[in-house]
């Protein structure tokens, strides 16, 4: 069958997966191929236990894998036969050297770039999908053009909005598409070749252009708006806990305000996920080397209330509990990011687990979807740790019950039976609010809460 365009994803990760899966579905004229220089991971999209844990996934993996979405390895024969390619490599914060801890290390993106160049035969027109530091387009496009040939790579960007837990419905029906181009010529044919494909699915209104750098940076700008948006309602819940005021209702008399909305104000734990921080932490980075001190400064205060908000939760169980958890046995229930996903990629789940760790108590840990990751994280540590599917089996003879993912079934687990099965006095500290307080406290638990007074029996 011939294909009307060839499109290559370079990055079969959470991003690079679910976006293809869609452009492959919703363009059938279009030929889809992702790679990736992990053959586990492409070996695992090509089977039926694919590689990430998403609602929805697998039914259109099945309805388009080998009709016109191909997973593969053979990177140099992906670039020579694609017309547009989409770079949707990792780009973590830098662990070394210059801006160790802050920047985002570019070593996979510039790869890429390097074999885009060393391997193609024909013009491209090379999509920037990974979110990238602002003015990483111009670095590509020095990159690209430093050979002689007639060979031109039109550089766009467009970064990637969805959630995780919600890719497909994000993918389906975004709240918008940005396409970021040069304002040349050639940089808005591009623009518009790429506006084609998502009009397959997407209604024109919600596309929108821009300029490159506004484009880069608006992604930066978004992710850090929303993780701003958690940090101020989780900076007011030490304040309801000392008041006997509530966050709940604190958040619901805010949000029913139009212009704040409703949406992003549940307190919890902390947020977590592999972006919000690196990408904070790329962006005061970038403030810092303009000599934007002051704006640093001030996105950096998002990620550091965050930062205490998991140690304050942490600290709490150390209170509730006497002020020792040594051979206390706590069963962390949940241990992904956030629901729907088994992603633990800087989940506050770790961070509680390390520090408990510390405090000598013993865990037993229990998620649906992410225990495979839970137990690559936490390899290595010295202390009792235990990973159980069945959350009534993992809360069996604890002490505590600490909700670190607001996982639906978790909701209506039977306490009861659960309490009875617990050392007492009996704990529940809910990282996420998403259980009924009082009526736990009536089944006999000791209950502790974000944000709102605990109800105890002493
Ligand atoms: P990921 O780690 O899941 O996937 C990246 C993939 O790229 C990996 O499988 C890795 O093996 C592959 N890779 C790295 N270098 C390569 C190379 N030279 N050639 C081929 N493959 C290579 O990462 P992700 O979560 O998909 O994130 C990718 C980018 O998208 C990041 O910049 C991230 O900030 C951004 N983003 C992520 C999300 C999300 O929900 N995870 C959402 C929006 C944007
Ligand atoms: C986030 C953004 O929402 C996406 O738009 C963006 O594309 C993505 O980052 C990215 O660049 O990687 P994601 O991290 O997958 O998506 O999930 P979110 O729903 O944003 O949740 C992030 C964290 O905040 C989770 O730990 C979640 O539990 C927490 N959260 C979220 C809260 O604590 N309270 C809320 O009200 C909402």
């Amino acid at each position: 069958m011939t294909f009307k365009k060839n499109i290559l994803c370079i990055g079969a990760g959470y991003v690079g997966g679910p976006t293809m899966v869609i452009i492959a579905y919703r363009c059938p004229q279009y030929k889809v191929t992702v790679v990736d220089t992990n053959p586990t991971r492409i070996a695992e999209w090509n089977s039926d236990d694919l590689p990430i844990y998403e609602p929805g996934l697998d039914k259109i993996v099945k309805a388009t894998r080998g009709r016109n979405l191909f997973f593969s390895t053979e990177i140099e024969r992906g670039i020579k036969e694609a017309e547009i390619i989409f770079v949707s490599v990792n780009t973590p914060t830098k662990t070394f050297g210059a801006g160790a801890g802050m920047a985002a290390d570019l070593q996979y993106w510039e790869k890429t770039a390097r074999q885009i160049l060393k391997y193609s035969e024909s013009s491209k027109i090379i999509v920037e999908k990974s979110t990238f530091p602002v003015r990483t387009a111009f670095a590509m496009e020095r990159i690209l053009s430093s050979t002689e040939n007639d060979i031109h790579f039109d550089v766009l960007s467009n970064p990637e909005f969805l959630a995780e837990g919600t890719a497909i419905k994000d993918l389906e029906y975004p709240d918008r598409v940005l396409i970021g181009s040069r304002e040349t010529p050639r940089g808005l044919k591009a623009r518009d070749e790429l506006v084609e494909i998502y009009s397959n699915w997407v209604p024109k209104d919600r596309i929108i252009t821009s300029n490159i750098w506004s484009s880069e940076l608006s992604k930066l700008v978004a992710n850090a708006f929303l993780a701003q948006r958690i940090s101020s309602i989780n900076s007011f819940t030490a304040f309801c806990e000392k008041t006997e005021a509530d966050i709940t209702e604190v958040a619901r008399a805010i949000g029913m305000d139009s212009r704040l909305g409703n949406k992003f104000l549940n307190s919890s734990l902390g947020w977590g996920g592999s972006c919000f921080k690196k990408d904070i932490l790329n962006l005061v980075y970038l403030c810092r080397n303009y000599g934007l001190d002051k704006e640093a400064d001030y996105w950096e205060g998002v990620v550091r209330i965050n930062d205490y908000q998991k140690e304050r939760f942490v600290l709490n169980i150390l209170s509730a509990m006497f002020n020792t958890l040594a051979g206390k046995k706590i069963c962390l229930l949940g241990f992904a990011f956030k629901a729907n996903t088994g992603d633990t990629r800087e989940s506050p789940a770790i961070f509680i687990a390390k520090k408990l760790i510390e405090e000598k108590a013993e865990l037993v840990i229990t998620d649906p979807e992410a225990l495979r990751n839970a137990r690559i994280d936490l390899d290595g540590i010295e202390g009792k740790i235990s990973y159980i599917e069945d959350p009534y089996e993992a809360s069996d003879g604890c002490d505590a019950i600490a909700v670190m993912t607001e996982w639906k079934i978790y909701k209506s687990l039977d306490f009861e039976k659960i309490y009875r099965s617990m050392v007492k006095p009996a704990f529940i500290f809910d990282g996420r609010n998403i259980l009924d307080h009082k009526r736990l406290f009536e089944i006999g638990f000791n209950v502790f809460p974000i944000g709102k007074p605990p109800l105890t029996h002493f």
